[in-house]
């Protein structure tokens, strides 16, 4: 592991090597790391025996995520994962809660419109337009709708003038990541435990720690004041996800799993999210056809007289396949968060020990060459099912990873799916997009040490509706 860094690309340049669609390799003295690329084995661990892997392992990472595993995604199968998986998938996340928060997504979808054109407006030197970091725009997009969500206010400080993120929601974001890059990183210490906390060898748990504080010294305060509120009147009705979290009876959270809880929320949102966004429009940019048939089916769906909303979604099948292209050629990470088996078992006819780690690899499965025609072209059209079908975000045969599926499958579909599909669909019908400057394309190049775009995409946009069309 030391020598073959990222570890991710090793495994996968082992698979290569071996030509094979599963793979041991065994990391420290006991540990039994699965990997994963071909959809029929995926189905077998994920779908056949889902009972059996469906636990998580113990990591530095997890464990400090989760406030020692009082959350969701991080939580070894048992008690607590049962209790929280339940109040997210039915308190949080219920189609009663999603419909009562569509006022708050609509503000920030309107608020995205308005920052779009402020940055435009005070690049004097560019004729009609303005330079647009697709990064930075995409992932606090996504931290203000979470922040707005959960909080009931977009800025954690005064934010800026434009409606762009303050010093402290841009610490809060850039935390966010920090925590995501060393999430289930392959850190050295998750297989020699009995190193774990006496040596940071790889420098993970220094990193991670620090991370974790800069993101709950704004998050915790607004959690405890919140508590208060309700204790002694001052509160009275639930505006958003944090009463609902606060309020439940039965059973009552206490202030640390509401808290370890928020923290696991916002990384879940902001990742696999933005990530997509980028990637997607670099794509577009570059097949200028693509652009056009996605401005071409707004302009079907929506017309040109008004502003694409929530309602218009399930419509949108050409701009969902062109989020769904991009979760497939370009997810935010290479594995799917491991999931332990909790008994021996054969899979595929290979013996898999208890407390394997299985890692589907997402890049693996996307790129599978006998799954997908042309496996690295991105081509929204192999996502449109027949006529008057809708196109769905998730894939339950495993040809792709986008939500996943099983017991520890994403229990955010509509939320992601709203947020991600009218991210795109403004940014598309409001503005068209280019290149920056004299570049005739995008350097589509990933990162060496993950698989994001190497450089942040920054994007030449134009108004194109009329002026009044745009909220003010
Ligand atoms: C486009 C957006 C999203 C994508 C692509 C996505 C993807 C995923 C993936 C791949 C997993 C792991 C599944 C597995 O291990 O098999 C997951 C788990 C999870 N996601 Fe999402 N997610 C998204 C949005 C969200 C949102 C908005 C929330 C909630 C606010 C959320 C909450 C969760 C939870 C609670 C789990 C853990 C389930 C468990 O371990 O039992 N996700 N998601």
């Amino acid at each position: 592991m030391l020598l073959n860094k990222p570890t991710f690309r090793w495994i996968h340049k082992l698979m290569d090597q071996y030509h094979t669609p599963i793979l041991c390799i065994r990391l420290g003295p006991s540990t039994h790391v699965v990997a994963v690329s071909s959809p029929d084995i995926a189905c077998e661990f994920l779908k056949k025996q889902d009972e059996i892997f469906i636990s998580r392992p113990d990591v530095m990472s997890g464990c400090l995520i989760s406030g020692g595993y009082l959350t969701t995604i991080m939580s070894p199968f048992g008690e607590q994962w049962r209790k929280m998986k339940r109040i997210i998938n039915r308190e949080m996340l219920s189609p009663t809660i999603h419909k009562w928060l569509q006022p708050t997504r609509d503000q920030e979808a309107d608020q995205l419109l308005k920052y779009i054109c402020n940055q435009i407006e005070k690049q004097d030197d560019i004729v009609d337009g303005g330079l647009i970091n697709i990064r930075a725009l995409s992932q606090h997009f996504f931290g203000n709708a979470m922040r707005n969500i959960v909080f009931g206010k977009r800025f954690f400080g005064q934010g800026m003038e434009d409606g762009g993120p303050g010093k402290e929601e841009t610490e809060h974001v850039a935390a966010l990541f920090v925590i995501l890059k060393h999430l289930y990183a392959f850190c050295i210490t998750d297989y020699f435990p009995w190193l774990r906390w006496k040596t940071d060898f790889d420098g993970h748990e220094k990193k991670m720690r620090s991370a974790i504080e800069n993101v709950r010294k704004y998050q915790d305060p607004l959690v405890d004041e919140r508590i208060r509120m309700w204790n002694n009147g001052a509160r009275k009705e639930k505006c958003d996800m944090l009463d609902v979290l606060i309020k439940l009876e039965s059973p009552k959270l206490t202030p640390e799993e509401i808290k370890a809880q928020i923290v696991e929320l916002m990384i879940a949102t902001i990742d696999n999210t933005s990530n997509a966004i980028e990637w997607a429009l670099a794509e577009m940019i570059n097949e200028p056809t693509i652009l056009k048939r996605a401005v071409e089916e707004l302009e079907h769906v929506v017309g040109c007289k008004k502003i694409v909303e929530e309602q218009d979604v399930s419509r949108l099948n050409y701009i969902k396949a062109c989020i769904k292209e991009a979760f497939r050629l370009h997810p935010f990470v290479s594995f799917l968060p491991p999931h332990v088996s909790t008994m021996d078992t054969t899979v595929a006819g290979y013996f898999i020990p208890k407390g394997s780690h299985v890692i589907l690899s997402r890049y693996g499965l996307g790129r599978n060459p006998n799954v997908w025609v042309d496996p690295l072209r991105y081509d929204p059209d192999r996502h449109l099912r027949g006529e008057g079908k809708q196109v769905v975000l998730t894939d339950d045969d495993l040809r792709l990873i986008s939500f996943s599926t099983g017991k520890r499958g994403c229990t955010g579909i509509a939320l992601g799916t709203t947020l991600t599909t009218m991210l795109l669909a403004r940014m598309v019908q409001g503005f068209t997009w280019e290149a920056p400057g004299n570049e005739r394309f995008i350097e589509l190049v990933e990162n060496h040490d993950d698989i994001c775009l190497a450089k942040p995409l920054v994007a030449l946009a134009k108004p194109r509706l009329p002026h009044h069309m745009y909220p003010i």
